[in-house]
């Protein structure tokens, strides 16, 4: 028979291996720990959205013009993998009637999002996010409240140089009138921008001010900035949010340049970066104010605030700083049994699993192969039964650490192992 290639990953999607499991698992840990220590709860939405719902987002925005997957389902049906969590949050705000209890609701979700961006170190086409959303309320004192969570969870999973960057963009009171300026200042310079720019000029001129391209460098300097043209609210607001961080200790950047990627942003924007890397790098945590998204989605007007931080980024700082993760054992305890003993040796495992994760070898091979791979598992126990232990339904229980072996009954193993 002709061997066919073995079938491999898809490109940009990577498998999650036990061993990186560990730094992982302690890093949601954190993350759901530090959101539950400020009132916010999980939720869960669905990976699958309507493409509208998506498009909603802002269709000028790379991650749904050019980077959504999508596809008919059987039913006929215009679908999309998430590329992010804030829009199906709110939908799930709404239709599952959040909107009618205390506001704000407070929600986090750990999960898969995707987009078909070019993969590279920290990029991924599925990658993980802890999203934390504060819908219903306008306070500015929640867009602070969640900047400070994202800094507690980074500090948290040991991350303590970082780099907070801080902007308003405006809202739709006092953002049109500085988009008219930002074009007339730009449109003069059009033929000298890169090709995006130019267009974006018209569609969406704020991205212009965070293109990373160098020949839309120069001009940024005496473009008009928004600071200066806010309406009194968000004057307040911005004020507000500035206050709050500085009287919580919380050091920032105050960006002008910062207006980040979706378009659905008002007023406060973030990103967090590993200390001296902003500019060179993604950023770990992304978030701000989104009071129009609900209006956008089709629902009443509805403000609301949160951020995102990518795990697969924040795990690869982290074990980058030399973090010390005590990797979790496969098995605490090992059952090595002789050949033929197959349901005792799942008893003995049963009766063990009481008090330690158990797992039973029942490969065919020499007692000296099972110890090593007993070793390798991480096991702190060895059991061994033999056809005549298993008899009086005794076996010996050996100690990994002290090579110290004694017979026990089955029934005291629980006792013994824990
Ligand atoms: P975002 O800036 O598109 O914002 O993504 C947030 C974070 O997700 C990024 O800072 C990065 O850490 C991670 N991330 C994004 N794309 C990738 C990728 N291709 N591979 C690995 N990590 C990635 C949002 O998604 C907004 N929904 C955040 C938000 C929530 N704003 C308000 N609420």
């Amino acid at each position: 028979m002709p061997r066919t290639e073995p079938i491999r990953r898809v490109r940009g999607i990577r498998d999650l291996m036990p061993q990186e499991r560990a730094l992982w698992r302690t890093v949601e840990k954190a993350a759901a720990r530090v959101a539950r220590s400020f009132g916010y709860q999980e939720i869960v939405t669905p990976i699958l959205e309507h493409t509208d719902l998506i498009e909603r987002v802002g269709s000028d925005t790379d991650a749904v013009a050019k980077e959504l997957y999508r596809f008919e389902d059987r039913g006929g049906r215009n679908l999309a993998l998430r590329p992010e969590a804030t829009a199906g949050i709110v939908r799930a705000y709404f239709e599952g009637g959040l909107n009618q209890g205390p506001q704000p609701a407070r929600l986090f979700l750990i999960g898969p999002m995707f987009r078909y961006d070019r993969p590279q170190k920290g990029r991924y086409r599925q990658f993980f996010q802890f999203d934390v959303e504060a819908i219903g309320v306008a306070s500015p004192a929640l867009d602070a409240e969640v900047v400070e969570l994202a800094g507690s969870w980074l500090r948290e999973v040991g991350l303590s140089d970082l780099d907070l960057e801080l902007n308003t963009i405006g809202d739709s009171k006092c953002r049109p009138a500085y988009l008219e300026l930002l074009r007339a200042y730009y449109r003069p310079l059009k033929e000298k921008l890169h090709g995006d720019c130019q267009r974006r000029l018209e569609t969406n001129p704020l991205r212009l001010l965070d293109c990373k391209v160098p020949q839309c460098q120069p001009f940024k300097g005496k473009a008009p900035r928004i600071t200066d043209h806010l309406c009194d609210e968000c004057t307040d607001a911005w004020a507000m949010v500035r206050r709050l961080l500085d009287t919580a200790g919380i050091e920032y950047r105050l960006n002008p340049y910062l207006v980040r990627g979706l378009d659905y942003y008002t007023r406060t924007v973030f990103e967090f970066y590993p200390g001296g890397a902003s500019g060179q790098q993604d950023a770990l945590v992304a978030g701000g104010r989104y009071d129009g998204l609900a209006e956008a989605e089709g629902w009443p007007s509805t403000p609301g605030v949160g951020f995102a931080g990518g795990l697969d980024r924040v795990t690869e700082v982290v074990a980058a700083s030399g973090a010390e993760v005590i990797p979790e054992p496969a098995a605490e305890v090992v059952v090595l049994a002789d050949a033929g003993l197959e349901v005792a040796a799942a008893e003995v495992a049963r009766v063990c699993r009481a008090a330690r994760s158990v797992a039973v070898d029942y490969e065919p091979k020499s007692l000296r192969a099972k110890m090593r791979s007993a070793n390798k598992l991480g096991a702190r126990w060895v059991v061994l039964l033999s056809a005549a232990d298993a008899e009086r339904h005794a076996a010996q229980l050996k100690d990994m650490a002290s090579g110290e072996q004694a017979e026990v009954s089955w029934k005291d193993l629980p006792e013994r192992l824990s």
